[in-house]
């Protein structure tokens, strides 16, 4: 075949040097279709425990803005700036009202409203014309959310039965990466890169050897996201790890760490709940939750530090020595060492990509529709509360057969599980827990070789 300069060996001069980012997926601050579309959700913006008595200043969406909580508890988010000579709120001195500028003192509350404006003549009308830019806020799980759309567009704040598990002990942390949200979070969708990444050859496995097994893998696509299974035969069993994936930035999957797919699991739950969300255009945090109880992984008191907690997650810590990263590289390395924002025009995306294709073609068409005046559909629509998820694992005792192609065996039963959990969504708690187990017994009972 006639190949083209630039693809001919020592052909690096042919290379064209040039390459562009999906803006329309990368580019989130306001105004941007792709910041308008995120910003139709209720995201984490801070960890609870990051508010002490002063403001503390942060960035989300490409917007400066001061987050702080009152002596009564409430939270305020404003935009960063007073209204009066923009003097920055992070110097401000949060009082029983609000949040009160260093400069002249005006003093602003939670909702924006400018309560107090002390240097000005008391026939001033400034507090009855301003407002200075707010948005509402909600904490829960340790972490403070925000809704930062339109007023009138409010979704509900979604409560997902991961976060309603009975005597689950919640870790929430940040993981800071310096580049564009999109290939942070289209990470979860490379589920390929676990066995080569993070299984080396030729080093210690970063997580599980059992990692190290290629997966078969099954989506299911919603209107809202999508659920897909990443299954690999162990001996007589079959390992099937389930993802989560809600548009555009919240994943939960299985157990890292404690599975290796010998012992049977039924309606395992989800070790790790994520949202990915971007401060701007070059630099994301998740958001995360670890799970620490009987169906997810079990409690042990070190894990709480933030460092072991990155590890637990991403198989390594950020903060390593460069050699260490270079022989032992993690998810970090990779997301970050793609460049601040990715050059989508230079990629070949092969056959590994399925799921990166799909996820960005979901989020695409969720940004197009919303731009053209049709609102994201939220994942509270089905109105089952709180609402039914599938993170987590399953270790099903289901036998290879010499009769069938393996493979096509692992597609088939994921499939079904797929279905049963769908099937099951009308329940919650308790009810729906023994309906999946009940069911997913009965589907080992019926893959049971005789
Ligand atoms: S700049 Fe804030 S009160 Fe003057
Ligand atoms: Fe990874």
């Amino acid at each position: 075949m006639d190949r083209p300069a630039a693809a001919r060996p020592f052909g690096g001069y042919h290379v064209d040097p040039g390459g562009e980012a999906d803006h329309e997926l990368t580019q989130v601050g306001p105004r941007t279709p792709a910041g308008e579309y995120f910003r139709r959700f209720w995201h984490p913006v801070a960890l609870a425990s990051d508010l002490t008595t002063r403001p503390l200043r942060i960035r989300i969406l490409g917007e400066d803005l001061v987050l702080f909580r009152r002596p009564d508890g409430e939270i305020g988010l404003l935009h960063l700036h007073c209204l009066h000579r923009r003097a920055s709120l992070e110097w401000g001195r949060i009082e029983d009202q609000g949040l009160r500028c260093c400069y002249h003192g005006w003093l602003y509350g939670i909702d924006g409203r400018l309560l107090e404006t002390p240097l000005e003549p008391p026939t001033s009308k400034l507090r009855e014309r301003l407002c200075l830019g707010a948005y509402p806020t909600k904490e829960r799980w340790g972490l403070i959310f925000a809704y930062m759309g339109p007023p009138d567009e409010m979704p509900e704040f979604p409560v997902y039965d991961s976060l309603c598990i009975e005597g689950d002990v919640l870790a929430p942390y940040p993981h800071k990466y310096p580049c564009n949200w999109l290939q942070v979070a289209e990470n979860s969708m490379d589920h390929d890169h676990v066995v080569y990444l993070h299984t080396p050859k030729d080093g210690d496995p970063q997580f599980y050897a059992s990692w190290g097994i290629a997966p078969t893998i099954v989506y299911q696509r919603f209107d809202y996201g999508i659920h897909y299974t990443y299954s690999r035969r162990v001996a007589d069993k079959i390992w099937m790890g389930m993802e989560d994936i809600y548009l555009p930035n919240f994943t939960q999957a299985g157990c890292v760490f404690t599975m290796d797919g010998g012992k049977p699991k039924y309606f395992g739950r989800n070790a790790f709940t994520r949202w990915v969300v971007p401060l701007d255009d070059t630099n994301t945090t998740v958001f995360m939750l670890a799970h620490f109880n009987d169906r997810a992984d079990p409690f042990r008191a070190e894990y709480l530090e933030e460092a072991n907690l990155q590890k637990l997650e991403s198989g390594t810590t950020q903060d390593r020595p460069y050699e260490e990263r270079q022989r032992d590289p993690g998810d970090f390395e990779t997301i970050v060492g793609l460049g601040p924002v990715n050059l989508h025009s230079r990629e070949h995306l092969s056959a590994t990509d399925r799921g990166v294709s799909m996820f960005r073609r979901m989020v695409r068409k969720a940004v197009r529709a919303l731009a053209d005046g049709t609102p994201p559909v939220q994942h509270t629509a089905a109105g089952v509360r709180p609402i039914p998820t599938n993170g987590g694992d399953n270790v099903l005792d289901i036998p290879a057969r010499a009769s069938c192609d393996d493979r096509e065996l692992v597609i088939e039963v994921s499939q079904r599980v797929l279905d049963i959990y769908r099937d099951s969504e009308s329940l919650t708690g308790e009810a729906r827990d023994s309906l999946v187990i009940e069911r997913l017994k009965a589907l080992e009972a019926e893959y049971a070789i005789s």
